[in-house]
């Protein structure tokens, strides 16, 4: 009998403190059993299973396997499970982990939308929901959050995460793992993994798995801040990346997942590496498996995902003393311990109770909880006088993307089940016969010329004649009132290896846009993206944009929850959007160069920091978003104008809804580090507060600026606080702010 079946078996007893539980069946282990921990394989197939004979089974017999990747539903899990539990030497249970990246069953909007919502409540929420699904349906571990950082929205994976800001991203890393973990102690509770460990998201040019290479200044402002906040929320484990640091693998950087992860961040989980990410480490041209995978442990990867390369080379490495059997301890011991800290050894079943499946997963609640998100994503990035629509006259909605059920979930959701309704079925039922609806798909995604994919990549929506398509679109919409554009990307081309070089809207579709537009009716876009899309043409021609991402499983009613006014647009943008490609990498909280644009004129002139053909700004500045209602700041107050070192001073803004409708506002605050002894960034985000007002309703916001607001990591990587002036600003957005100065003292309070 195997040792959690023991421990279930004597289910009073509680079990030895996890040291010494850990220590004693160790004790017991071969090395072969040891190396086994440290080895997780994907079960094949995620939905059928993994069969009685296959190579999983045997390493799962032979207790060569720590835990399984991809294996989906209840049923299946207990299965395998059992098999280790009952048919191992020792029936050490399994990790069972998944992509939960936006939720389960019930799906929640992609990250980089749940960002724009800036509700830190509501995404805690969402980690809490799919955290309850998974496990409701066996899993207990996710491959999430990813808080990667990034100022390129050529790289798919920005869908993935929070956007570019530090702040704000570390404030969503925290709210997840606190979402997902809670403190473990339940079983509708999930271990985090926090990915990807580090800098992927500084991937050159945009191209997914590229080379990375920063300064350590900005890694450690800019890059590490997420990670950190995660780590310090208890996350339980984290995932090394594909990437070099340094000229390094993530994978094989010690610098990176020993010193500062265990010994200045005082992380005490697992570390795992991405898919196959040992394996790279020949491409990376680091050396043969038998090597990278000893410069991999002792880096301090504990655990190796889909590379095999551990259970291959690390005996042999052990025998000719590549590795110790230290460096196997550890690792094994790190896998054993949250094995136990997810109750795994007193209850290996602890997740396979088949009764959760039928009350816990996609209830009206979670379906509430993701509509209401859903309707905080979306950005508003125009409207002149359009929205929010009447439910009245005859409406035609057209468009690729408008009625399939396929592009729904967005991307990174592979436990979705594909019956939510579709936009089109979504605003049928809002109108309820209110309104006539007519429909016509208008054109293809994309000509197939665009993509590098064969035909196969765009499956997912019927493709037909353009030619025809748009006349048919056109007679549509002639015969109606109001036109609805749901164009944009297909889910599938964001996220992982979907990186792409020209983000306008595609020509086919630009070009339907550009005739409906001629009928001369109110025109509103609906731009689905997991990223942000160059509309520099759209601005200038479309009256109204609302950009909706991938919003998940309850696309349909938020959708329509917004477009006709029964909410207000509340969403700002997490990651600005460019005028053009030529301007990306465009962000933010960028240094002020020697030769900056004159902040005020924004002009071209010779011998400044500019382009000849395009101005700096992007079209959308990072924390953008309108309202269908206005908001008016008043001057920024100080509680003073000095502040000592270690003192604390507020800033206020009373903010008014000057408009006609209910609304959220999200007020952002911002600060400048006037002269510091290395440049600082023109603007740093440093809180934000999302309020509700009613039409008419006035609000003062008051913001705490603490040191803790104020300090940087300097050319010594010392995180410090520097005295002088700051510019403290409010604002709507990251450019039209309200500013104040306040001096900082050398000095301190007990001075
Ligand atoms: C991705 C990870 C993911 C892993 C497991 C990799 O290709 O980079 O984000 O968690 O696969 O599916």
């Amino acid at each position: 009998m195997g040792v959690a079946a023991k421990n279930k078996k004597k289910a009073q007893q509680p079990l030895k403190p996890m040291n010494e539980f850990v220590s004693e069946l160790m004790g017991k282990m071969t090395v072969q059993e040891k190396i086994g921990q440290l080895n997780l394989l994907p079960s094949g197939d995620i939905q059928t299973g993994i069969s009685e004979n296959s190579s999983v089974s045997e390493a799962i017999r032979q207790g060569r396997l720590g835990a399984i990747l991809n294996l989906k539903g209840v049923d299946n899990i207990l299965k395998v499970q059992k098999m280790a539990v009952e048919e191992s030497r020792l029936g050490i249970p399994l990790i069972f982990g998944m992509d939960v990246i936006h939720g389960y069953e019930t799906i929640f909007p992609i990250p980089l939308a749940q960002a724009c919502s800036w509700d830190i409540p509501a995404i805690e929420q969402s980690a809490r929901i799919a955290a309850q699904e998974a496990t409701a349906d066996g899993l207990c571990w996710t491959y999430s959050p990813m808080v990667d950082i990034s100022v390129d929205p050529r790289w798919g994976r920005v869908a993935e995460g929070a956007g570019e800001d530090p702040f704000l991203g570390s404030r969503i890393a925290e709210a997840m793992v606190r979402g997902y973990q809670g403190d473990l102690s339940r079983r509708d509770q999930i271990m985090a993994c926090l990915k990807h460990y580090a800098l992927y998201g500084g991937s050159e040019a945009g191209r997914d798995y590229n080379t990375v290479d920063m300064s350590r200044i900005r890694m450690y402002n800019q890059y590490f801040p997420p990670y950190k906040a995660a780590v310090e929320a208890g996350v339980g484990s984290v995932m090394s990346s594909f990437n070099t640091v340094d000229y390094v693998p993530a994978t094989a950087n010690r610098w990176l997942l020993t010193d500062m992860l265990r010994q200045q961040w005082k992380f005490d989980g697992f570390v795992v590496t991405d898919y196959g990410a040992i394996n790279e480490m020949i491409n990376h041209g680091l050396g043969d498996q038998q090597q990278v995978a000893a410069l991999a442990l002792k880096a301090g990867t504990d655990m190796d995902m889909c590379s095999e390369a551990f259970t291959a080379t690390l005996e042999k490495s052990l025998e000719e003393g590549k590795v110790t059997m230290a460096d196997i301890d550890q690792a094994c011991r790190r896998i054993l311990e949250a094995k136990y800290k997810l109750g795994l050894f007193a209850d290996p079943y602890r997740y396979c109770d088949k009764s959760r499946r039928a009350t816990d997963i996609y209830t009206a609640e979670h379906r509430q909880a993701a509509r209401n998100l859903a309707a905080e994503t979306f950005v508003l990035l125009k409207n002149d006088n359009v929205l929010p629509l009447k439910k009245q006259g005859t409406i035609a909605l057209i468009g690729p993307l408008a009625d399939t059920k396929n592009n729904i979930p967005g991307t990174w959701a592979p436990t979705a089940t594909y019956q939510y309704p579709t936009l089109r079925e979504g605003m049928q039922r809002a109108l309820q016969g209110q309104a006539t609806l007519l429909y016509a798909q208008g054109c293809n995604i994309c000509r197939d010329s665009v993509l590098q994919a064969d035909g196969s990549f765009y499956r997912t929506i019927p493709r037909g004649d353009d030619a025809q398509m748009r006349l048919q679109a056109l007679e549509t919409a002639r015969q109606a009132d109001v036109i609805v554009c749901a164009m944009g990307e297909l889910q599938e081309m964001s996220g992982e290896s979907s990186s792409r070089s020209n983000l306008e809207l595609f020509d086919v579709q630009r070009e339907l846009l550009d005739e409906l537009l001629r009928l001369g009716k109110p025109l509103v876009l609906l731009n689905f993206a997991g990223r942000p899309t160059i509309l520099s043409w759209e601005q200038q021609h479309v009256p109204a944009i609302l950009n909706v991402w991938f919003a998940g499983s309850e696309t349909g009613d938020a959708v329509c929850d917004v477009l006709f006014g029964d909410k207000s647009p509340s969403g700002k943008l997490t990651m600005s959007m460019p005028q053009n490609m030529g301007q990306i990498p465009v962000y933010y909280n960028h240094l002020n160069t020697g030769r900056p644009v004159e902040e005020n004129t924004q002009k071209f002139a010779k011998f400044q920091s500019n382009y000849l053909d395009v101005r700096n700004e992007p079209l959308y500045p990072f924390g953008y978003g309108l309202s269908y209602t206005t908001f008016q700041y008043s001057d920024v107050t100080l509680s003073s104008d000095q502040m000592k070192i270690d003192g604390t001073i507020t800033a206020s803004v009373t903010i008014k809804n000057t408009g006609h409708y209910d609304a959220d506002e999200v007020v952002q605050l911002y600060i400048r580090d006037v002269v510091g002894s290395i440049s600082r960034p023109v603007k740093e985000l440093k809180g934000f507060q999302r309020i509700h007002l009613n039409a008419g309703e006035s609000r003062t916001v008051t913001f705490k600026i603490t040191s803790d607001l104020l300090k940087f990591y300097d050319y010594h990587l010392n995180d410090v606080i520097e005295p002088g002036d700051f510019d403290i600003m409010i604002g709507p957005n990251s450019r039209d702010v309200k500013k104040k100065r306040v001096s900082v003292l050398a000095f301190s309070a007990g001075s």
